[in-house]
């Protein structure tokens, strides 16, 4: 599986440990879209980056942080056929997943210790999609 990551610089420290995290775990192969560094940039920029990665299949899956994960899951649902998934809590990233099937998940580098972010990540990742009733309402959300 291919997992695109991308930040603005209020996420960059967070989008290199989620890459590294990302390494341990098995079949997961990273893209990462920038930024490179903590200079300032824009985050739409890199959030559709990362959801137009996502839209054509250059990646499975994408994660985006910026500062407070809000603008860059902002910007990465502007992007057809994504549904970005902005977490602060195990039971959002679980449910992002499970009820909205996000191909996206977005993180705050400024709101979740490293240790908290990773965990999202993980029950994101190992999270099934319910489909049933949750595909209607998933398949009206790729309709607007
Ligand atoms: C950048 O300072 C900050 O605004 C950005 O990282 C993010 O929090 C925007 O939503």
């Amino acid at each position: 599986m291919i997992i695109a990551t991308a930040s603005d610089h209020g996420g960059f420290q967070l989008k290199e440990a989620v890459k590294e995290h990302l390494k341990s775990r098995e079949n997961v192969e990273v893209l990462d879209l920038g930024t490179f560094s903590e200079e300032s940039v824009d985050y739409p920029q890199y959030g559709e980056a990362c959801a137009r990665a996502v839209a054509e299949g250059k990646a499975d899956l994408g994660i985006v942080c910026c500062g407070t994960g809000i603008g860059i899951s902002i910007a990465a649902n502007k992007v057809k056929g994504v549904r970005c998934a902005l977490a602060v809590t195990p039971f959002m990233a679980e449910m992002a997943k499970r009820h909205n099937d996000a191909n996206v998940l977005a993180l705050g580098g400024r709101v979740l210790e490293e240790e908290e972010a990773l965990r999202l990540v993980d029950i994101w990742l190992d999270t099934d999609f319910e489909g049933g009733r949750h595909q209607r309402r998933v398949d009206r959300l790729n309709d607007l």
